[in-house]
């Protein structure tokens, strides 16, 4: 028998890559997602990928009733992927309730029904937004937790105190909390990939639309940084990478691995590029040309961060594998795909 994992924002971005990958690992994922900032279509390309129809229900995860009747609906489920979560920085920022609302009562909600409905098992999105600027890099998962700089930070950095102050409530359940870095790219079939809502925040959905030709330029904020070439640096991370380290995130709590009931890894490539490299390994990468003007900075911007993935590589098993070159290809791959099926609009 498959093993059943709940994957709550599983039409999202990174909650879909990682549908393939436990479908690809023998695992039956099964999907909850309100659709509040992805597309049912995404079903399709999922299908396509795997030939596997993926199990989705419309759930609200704030509605504790209707998450409680779908427990009851898909029994022995043995984890939980918790990806449902609103993430842009800004908007938590004007709307800060919302933020704290979604992404903490939908994890409460989860918490309190793992032990009534017998499931332990629990891996959460985390990022790298709760070491802030770290004072040494690159960064390990022992580096000090920094104020943060956003309703959005802020809400990782209490949903992973929830997490560990319920683990330790109650002696069956056990976590694993992974901190993101700089997720990037799509998946090779061009079937999935990310779908921003309106003007995109992040770099690389700005860049392929710049190079689209759906935006006229590329921003970039601030070149006066204390870096070599003065643009902030990242650590940006292969999705389709990240997505797997959940699978293995999974199994090692299924197969009684893990060294401690809340385990934290950091998920990055070790390796800091900055805006500017990132722009210009684009453009090698697919030919195609990306305009831009330096803007200033953009507030609340962390100069510099980039992961010591030393910890995720020894104890958890994985390892960063796609090349900067071919996760490029992969967003542009996915950005023109989007490109013939909306047009130019
Ligand atoms: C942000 C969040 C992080 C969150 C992540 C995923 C902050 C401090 N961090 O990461 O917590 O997990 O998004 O949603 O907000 N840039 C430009 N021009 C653009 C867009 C971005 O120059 O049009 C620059 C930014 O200034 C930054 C870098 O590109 O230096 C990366 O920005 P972005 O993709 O938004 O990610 P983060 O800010 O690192």
């Amino acid at each position: 028998m498959k093993k059943k994992v709940l994957v709550t924002g599983g039409t999202g971005y990174i909650g879909s890559h990682t549908v393939v990958e436990l479908m690809n690992a023998g695992f039956t994922p099964i999907i909850v997602d309100n659709l509040s900032n992805s597309n049912i279509s995404v079903l399709e390309g999922i299908k396509k990928i795997t030939g596997i129809e993926p199990i989705f229900e419309n759930i609200d995860c704030k509605d504790y009733i209707a998450l409680d009747r779908f427990f009851e609906k898909y029994q022995g489920i043995e984890a939980i992927i918790n990806f449902a979560a609103s993430k842009a920085v800004g908007e938590s920022v004007e709307k800060p309730l919302l933020y704290y609302r979604n992404n903490l009562m939908s994890l409460v909600n989860l918490l309190e029904l793992m032990p009534k409905h017998g499931i332990n098992n629990i891996v959460f999105s985390s990022s790298c937004t709760v070491y802030g600027q770290p004072d040494v890099l690159p960064v390990t998962e022992q580096s000090p937790i920094k104020p943060a700089t956003s309703p959005y930070g802020s809400t990782k950095q209490m949903s992973e105190t929830i997490i560990a102050d319920t683990v330790y409530a109650y002696s069956n359940l056990k976590a694993i909390l992974l901190r993101y870095f700089n997720p990037i790219g799509a998946h090779p079939s061009g079937e999935i990939g990310e779908l921003p809502n309106g003007i995109p925040n992040n770099l690389l959905p700005y860049v392929t639309q710049t190079a689209r030709g759906l935006r006229e330029k590329l921003r970039v904020f601030g070149d006066d940084y204390n870096t070599e070439d003065g643009s902030c640096i990242r650590d940006f991370i292969n999705v389709v990478d990240l997505a797997k380290a959940h699978v293995v995130a999974v199994k090692r709590m299924l197969e009684n691995k893990s060294e401690k009931p809340v385990e934290i890894f950091n998920l990055g490539t070790g390796r800091g590029v900055s805006v500017f490299e990132l722009v210009s390994a684009f453009e090698k990468a697919t030919g195609v040309k990306v305009p831009f003007e330096v803007a200033p900075r953009r507030d609340g911007d962390i100069e510099k961060v980039w992961a010591d993935t030393s910890y995720a590589n020894e104890v958890l098993g994985w390892k960063a594998q796609e090349t900067l070159e071919n996760t490029l290809r992969s967003a542009w791959n996915w950005e023109q795909k989007l490109m013939s099926r909306d047009g130019n609009s």
